[in-house]
């Protein structure tokens, strides 16, 4: 008899962001003439960097010709890339990463949805909450949790994170073994200092932790003290796995192409309590599930760190930053409080007493407007909603024009 992982029972019914792409087509079905502007998912709108398509476009002609076409690449990545990464993200921002610690792989949701498996599922997992839902579902997957019972899943140490700590999370109270922190952060578009990392860091080896750190959204960072990386930390390296990916910066969401460093000195520890490297197993773990990202889509992202394409990124980021900034001046206009936006593409906006999945009703019935309800992320996501700041100027700024119609 065939039988069913049943941690899978467990979960809630549907993933957030499919939840809400069913809401809203369902929406438009019943209101087919009313004009839609998705503030929802971060899902980027704007065309690829030009230099990124040149290079694609050249990866595509070799792959045309015998001489120069590619069969199966190195799953970790094309040496290309991964030394453009380690150069230009790490090594000339001052932190110690060298090409042969990064994977390549088609997307960091992906990854940091996989990486769980490398570890018993006996550990204390902390996860801020609000999070990122993907972090959570695989671990119920994996059946690190009981079942879920007033909203969240028995188990799991949830790391709240609300007005009064400025939506950073504060060190667990009880022992935990894996640590998820994503900064700046999706949803609530917080950032963190080098000096709250540190505690982190320091927390992991008292504990023999380990933290995942998510900096998906690190190329909205425009304040000059804040770390991009969770290796900009001393210590680090021991501690942690980072997490990055092209889908925000370059616009890389239907692409794919992303990547996880797992440093050579990081460790995790054998039921007799010796140290184990991560690196091997993460290795070994990609070489057997995934066949790389292939040669095109490589190329394109080289040419991300190219001059041009630098150039390019910053564009794209600040076009995208822009938005935000026009999201949080209205909202805040509006008398609503928020945060992010700053140095990231999302803002949290604290529904004034509403409950989260009534204002996406609201704003959807009343705008056109969708947004993504602070509730899908986690308990203390309720009363609040997530504005992104992915889409075009004149469809954000007529976003915030029917909001305050409607609001103000
Ligand atoms: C989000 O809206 O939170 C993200 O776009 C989801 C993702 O990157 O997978």
């Amino acid at each position: 008899m065939i039988t069913i992982n049943e941690h899978y029972l467990k979960l809630q019914a549907s993933y957030l962001f499919s939840d809400i792409a069913k809401r809203v087509d369902t929406y438009q079905e019943n209101n087919p003439d009313k004009d839609i502007i998705r503030l929802g998912i971060g899902d980027v709108t704007r065309a690829l960097p030009e230099a990124c398509i040149k290079a694609m476009q050249a990866g595509v002609a070799e792959m045309a010709e015998d001489s120069s076409f590619r069969g199966y690449g190195p799953e970790q990545g094309y040496d290309f890339l991964r030394e453009a990464i380690a150069k230009h993200d790490f090594i000339d921002q001052g932190a110690e990463v060298s090409a042969d610690e990064i994977f390549v792989s088609d997307g960091a949701k992906c990854d940091t949805g996989n990486i769980q498996e490398l570890f018993t599922t006996d550990i204390k997992v902390a996860l801020p909450d609000p999070v990122y839902p993907v972090y959570l579902d695989t671990n119920v997957m994996a059946g690190r949790t009981g079942s879920f019972a007033d909203g969240r899943y028995q188990g799991i140490t949830y790391l709240d994170c609300v007005k009064e700590n400025n939506f950073v999370p504060d060190l667990p109270k009880e022992p935990v073994d894996l640590i998820y922190l994503c900064f700046p952060n999706n949803p609530t578009g917080t950032t963190a200092t080098k000096d709250e990392l540190k505690t982190w860091v320091d927390y992991a080896h008292r504990n023999k932790a380990l933290i995942l750190f998510d900096a998906a959204y690190e190329a909205f960072i425009r304040n000059p003290d804040l770390p991009k990386s969770i290796f900009e930390i001393e210590g680090a390296r021991e501690v942690a796995i980072e997490f990055r990916s092209f889908s925000k910066n370059a616009g890389f969401t239907g692409t794919r192409c992303a990547y996880t460093v797992v440093p050579k000195e990081c460790v995790a520890y054998d039921s007799k309590g010796n140290k184990q490297h991560i690196h091997p197993l993460w290795n070994r773990r990609h070489c057997t599930k995934f066949n790389g990202v292939s040669y095109p889509i490589q190329k394109a992202a080289a040419a991300a760190y190219s001059p041009e394409g630098k150039k390019q990124i910053r564009e794209l980021t600040d076009y995208y930053l822009r938005n935000a900034h026009h999201i949080k001046e209205a909202i805040t206009a509006l008398g609503f409080s928020s945060v992010g936006g700053d140095d990231s593409p999302y803002i949290w906006i604290d529904g004034q007493g509403r409950d989260s999945w009534e204002f996406f009703d609201l704003l959807l019935d009343k705008t056109g407007v969708v947004c993504t309800p602070g509730a899908g992320f986690g308990k203390c996501g309720q009363g609040y909603i997530r504005l992104s700041a992915f889409n075009s100027y004149e469809n954000v700024v007529q976003a915030m024009d029917r909001i305050k119609t409607e609001l103000g």
